[in-house]
């Protein structure tokens, strides 16, 4: 926790960045020497040394209470960090977060490994602090109760429960789901729930998948899945009893039209429908724009993501992706499904205490994130349109925040631009052909990726052209 002197210059200097008045940035100090002065007497004798500015010697605990409500000073100042971040202020302070963090947030603007990478930002940590202190095991903690019930409305679903992450999100799905094996899951062969989570499903739920490859390259369709459908009495076959689908996948938009026919297809076969919506955010948030709606007003969210999660009986939606919470994803379904969930959320040790400094945190992310998601999904493009004009191939539509490219049309290898890459001065970093774009992603990290391959490609020699690896699109 900050101490009170710092944290009373470091928001002056946070107050004059981005344009609040000294009377304003009183107001929140008093409110956080205040809060200090709740936590116990250690505090409270930090706050009666002479270094604290008098106003606040004079304020009691009793006006602390009566005047200071719980969470909305912090987010004076939070919210006007978030509002000011198109006049260049950043998402840490080096006066508030530290240097060291400052300088995480400069390397994490060029890091294109993936869209986990974010950090909190000052404001969202601000916020935070004000957060419930409950015991959510004992279902105690308010804060924690507002978040789920706040997705579930969201999301049109009736219950929601916070999780560690998405790969227990889509496991407690899976496991709150199906009963008794045999029986299997029709899933993508690429899918997350398949491929990347350490074989959970065999596991947790002795539920074997049965992977299909796209016809189309880029979804599986109705079509597909009618053609492998694996149901009846036949003993040699672990029947499929759910589908699951991911959305989106490696950044494409699953189109609606298609879950559509699969929720039909599902229906009719009585197979549950399980969505990892990892980056379902980042559909709502394309879908968003193009109705012209507004990403920052629940109402508007709602519309559209519970519009998108109909056909799902359950959905785990990421925080800690697109968003940029710390950590966290949310299991929506129905009540009975949820309830379930707990129970085996306890099972797998995820019941989790102190949770209202994670959950005010992600609350935070779906307020102030969610809007910045459709500026990642033009930073994507312009990352697209750019290597596409120094000669890469671009490897499946860039419909969100993520691009895949294949440089071996200009005689370059991903391991050849990746190594050029991190030896620049400010060194960008990718793990592979796939750029992911984050809220903290710089456009200029942007550009200069852009330029890099631009000067790789002008130097790679004619004669090595179309002889480099092919990259592939992957996961
Ligand atoms: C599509 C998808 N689903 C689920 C997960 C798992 O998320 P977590 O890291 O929160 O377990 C990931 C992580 O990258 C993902 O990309």
């Amino acid at each position: 926790m900050l101490s009170p002197w710092t944290s009373t210059q470091a928001l002056r200097g946070l107050g004059r960045h981005v344009g609040v008045g000294a009377h304003k940035v009183n107001s929140v100090v008093s409110s956080l020497y205040l809060a200090d002065r709740d936590v116990g007497t250690s505090r409270r004798t930090t706050l009666t040394s002479s270094r604290h500015p008098p106003h606040v010697s004079r304020l009691s605990v009793r006006a602390f209470h009566t005047a200071a409500p719980s969470l909305a000073i912090a987010d004076d100042i939070a919210r006007a960090v978030t509002g000011a971040a198109a006049a260049n202020a950043p998402d840490v302070l080096e006066a508030i977060g530290g240097l060291a963090n400052a300088d995480r947030l400069k390397r994490v603007a060029r890091d294109f490994r993936t869209d986990t990478i974010t950090i909190p930002t000052d404001a969202q940590i601000l916020y935070a602090l004000r957060a419930s202190r409950g015991d959510d095991v004992y279902r105690e903690d308010p804060t924690t109760n507002a978040l789920e019930e706040r997705v579930a409305r969201l999301s049109g679903k009736e219950a929601a429960l916070f999780c560690s992450s998405t790969t227990m999100s889509n496991q407690l799905a899976i496991r709150s789901t199906l009963t008794q094996p045999p029986h299997s899951i029709i899933c993508d062969h690429r899918a997350h729930t398949y491929m990347w989570e350490a074989g959970g499903a065999a596991l947790f739920s002795q539920a074997t998948s049965h992977a299909l490859t796209p016809s189309n390259g880029l979804h599986l369709t109705a079509d597909d899945i009618e053609r492998n459908l694996c149901l009846g009495n036949d003993i040699h076959f672990a029947p499929n009893r759910m589908i699951s689908l991911e959305n989106t996948m490696s950044g494409v938009v699953f189109p609606q039209e298609e879950i559509l026919k699969i929720h039909s297809l599902a229906k009719k076969h009585d197979l549950a429908l399980h969505l990892d919506g990892a980056r379902a955010w980042n559909v709502a948030a394309r879908e968003l724009e193009r109705r012209g709606l507004d990403a920052s007003k629940d109402t508007d969210i709602q519309a559209v993501l519970s519009e998108l999660l109909e056909p799902f009986d359950t959905v785990g939606l990421c925080l800690s992706k697109g968003l940029g919470a710390p950590i966290g994803s949310i299991l929506v379904g129905s009540k009975s499904l949820i309830d379930r969930a707990r129970w085996f959320r306890k099972m797998f040790g995820g019941g989790w205490r102190q949770s209202g400094l994670l959950a005010a945190q992600a609350d935070w992310a779906i307020t102030h994130h969610m809007p910045r998601l459709a500026g990642t999904h033009k930073l994507a493009a312009r990352l697209a349109e750019g290597l596409e004009d120094a000669g890469c191939e671009i490897l499946a539509p860039v419909h969100t925040n993520m691009v895949y490219f294949d440089p071996s049309p200009l005689g370059l290898s991903t391991d050849t631009v990746m190594a050029a890459l991190a030896a620049l001065p400010d060194p960008i970093v990718l793990q592979d052909n796939r750029c992911v774009i984050h809220h903290q992603t710089s456009p200029k990290a942007v550009e200069d990726l852009v330029a890099e391959v631009h000067r790789l490609g002008h130097e790679a020699p004619q004669s090595e052209r179309g002889k480099a690896k092919k990259a592939k699109l992957g996961y």
